[in-house]
């Protein structure tokens, strides 16, 4: 008797490239490019072959909130992943499951809440306006440099109560060999072991060098306050070294150390590269530019934006998401099938990798009209709650939702409309940006920017102010 082939035992499409050869290649050349390709090919569930590994690409909305959230316990942080980050980050919330990461990601949680948050937002505008002293009209700058630095700065001062502007430069480059060691590892099919001394080896060991006699001396410094100083500073290094499990136990300064390596780390570099990729586009799109200029200039009249602010700049608000869009600072996740599991009708074995790519399906035509083009007016009215779940990921979703996008969303808003009241910031002719997919989605060789000033706005004032603007 003939049998038709179901879903369940059918595998999803694909590249027939049983060796994976082909696609190891053309994902080490240009990985987003090539899932994107997978993806509109092949359809929302395609099957490739990392080398010998299969792996499987989600990009059905309803199929990513499957994983993310409707299944999220059948769903672990990949092997491959933990052992990566492992000489980094060591275990902490963005490489641990189970019990140890709910108990870690309800300890941190409460320096995240909003009201906590708010209290935040004076630190960002006060850091950004400090690093625009520097600034002058007629320089060149590599302003995704800048964003990192003032980043950096930010979350140091918000969640930890220091002040890391003596260490910025070199812990800036050790983060940069740590993301281009981190990535070769990911894109490699066997890895070398760690106690060889390659250069590799030698290069990650000076770098994480650099980051833990940072976070070590902090840790030294606070805990010599005592319990009752810690307890009334109040910040999350502080929280941390403070925090106990039910039998009383404190946490080591090794599990602190890796909190705060994470936090540190994954709570500066995603909010730079997000600011970058909004310049770049805002100066290939010298419309959507004027009308943030335009929107700044009503609702700010030259003072500094506050918190209160926000909700009135919300064609700041629309560039932000549209950035993110475009470019999502985590452009891939991934997972491992903890056991056999069903998505989309297609049964996936336990172990089984599977990728979701926010740069892939915030490009799905069927949910974002010309989804290549910038068009910031797209988040007009109800857009975003139209959209399925699922569809628009920049900070995943479910449980392992990014911690820190609160606090990034404030932040971006925050150093955006601080720095475009005051500045344009215009392309350098002969400086190609383009992404550089690390773990992050980072402009290649950086950001060359030409800073040129904007005519001053005065404070409005009913009584001397005249109706227009100065020139
Ligand atoms: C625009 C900025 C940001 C983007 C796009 C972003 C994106 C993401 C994404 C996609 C994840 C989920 C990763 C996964 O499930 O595999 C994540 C997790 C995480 N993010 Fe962010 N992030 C941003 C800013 C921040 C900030 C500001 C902080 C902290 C201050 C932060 C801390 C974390 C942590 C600790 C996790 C792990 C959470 C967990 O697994 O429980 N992120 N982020």
């Amino acid at each position: 008797m003939a049998t038709r082939l179901t879903r369940q035992q059918a595998a999803p499409p694909g590249p027939k490239d049983v060796l994976g050869l082909r696609s190891l290649r053309r994902f080490r050349q240009n990985a987003p490019a090539y899932l994107l390709e997978l993806a509109r090919r092949y359809g929302d569930m395609v099957r490739f072959f990392f080398g010998p590994f299969p792996g499987y690409l989600v990009s059905h909305p309803d199929w990513t909130h499957q994983v993310y959230v409707e299944q999220a316990a059948l769903f672990h942080k990949p092997a491959i992943m933990k052992q990566v980050f492992k000489p980094w980050l060591g275990e902490s919330l963005l490489t641990s499951d189970g019990d140890f990461w709910l108990r870690q990601r309800r300890l941190i949680q409460p320096a995240f809440h909003s009201r906590r948050i708010e209290s935040y937002a004076q630190i960002m505008v006060a850091q950004t306006e400090r690093a625009l002293q520097d600034w002058r009209a007629g320089q060149e700058r590599d302003i995704h440099h800048d964003m990192m630095a003032l980043t950096m700065r930010i979350v140091s001062l918000a969640l930890f109560d220091i002040d890391v502007s003596d260490e910025v430069e070199e812990v800036g480059r050790a983060i940069e060999a740590g993301l281009e060691i981190t990535n070769a590892q990911f894109n490699r099919l066997v890895q070398i072991p760690d106690w060889l001394p390659t250069r590799e080896n030698r290069r990650a060991r000076r770098a994480q060098a650099v980051i833990d006699g940072l976070v070590m001396r902090l840790i030294r410094e606070r805990r010599a306050l005592g319990r009752a100083e810690l307890a009334a500073r109040g910040d999350l290094l502080s929280m941390l070294l403070l925090a106990a499990d039910e039998h009383g136990r404190g946490m080591s300064d090794q599990q602190a150390r890796n909190e705060i390596y994470t936090l540190f780390l994954a709570g500066h570099e995603t909010t730079a590269v997000t600011l970058s990729w909004a310049w770049h586009l805002l100066a290939q799109h010298p419309q959507a530019e004027a009308r943030l200029h335009e929107e700044l200039r009503a609702a700010l009249a030259g003072r500094p934006p506050a918190l209160a602010d926000l909700p009135g700049l919300t064609y700041t608000d629309w560039i932000i998401k549209e950035t993110l869009r475009l470019y999502p600072p985590a452009w891939v996740t991934s997972r491992e099938a903890q056991q056999e599991v069903v998505i989309g009708g297609y049964t996936l074995p336990r172990g089984a990798s599977v990728f979701i790519s926010p740069w892939v399906s915030h490009r799905d035509p069927r949910y974002f009209e010309q989804p290549e083009a910038f068009l910031p007016e797209r988040w007009a009215g109800d857009f975003e709650k139209r959209l399925p779940k699922g569809a628009y990921i920049p900070f995943a979703a479910g449980p392992r939702i990014c911690i820190g996008n609160t606090f990034a969303l404030m932040e971006a808003r925050l150093i955006l409309a601080t720095i475009a009241q005051r500045y344009r910031l215009r392309s350098v002719a002969g400086h190609v940006v383009e992404p550089q997919p690390l773990i992050t989605l980072r402009p290649k060789n950086g950001l060359r920017m030409r800073v040129e000033a904007l005519p001053a706005a005065v404070p409005f004032n009913p009584t001397t102010t005249p109706i227009s603007a100065p020139a």
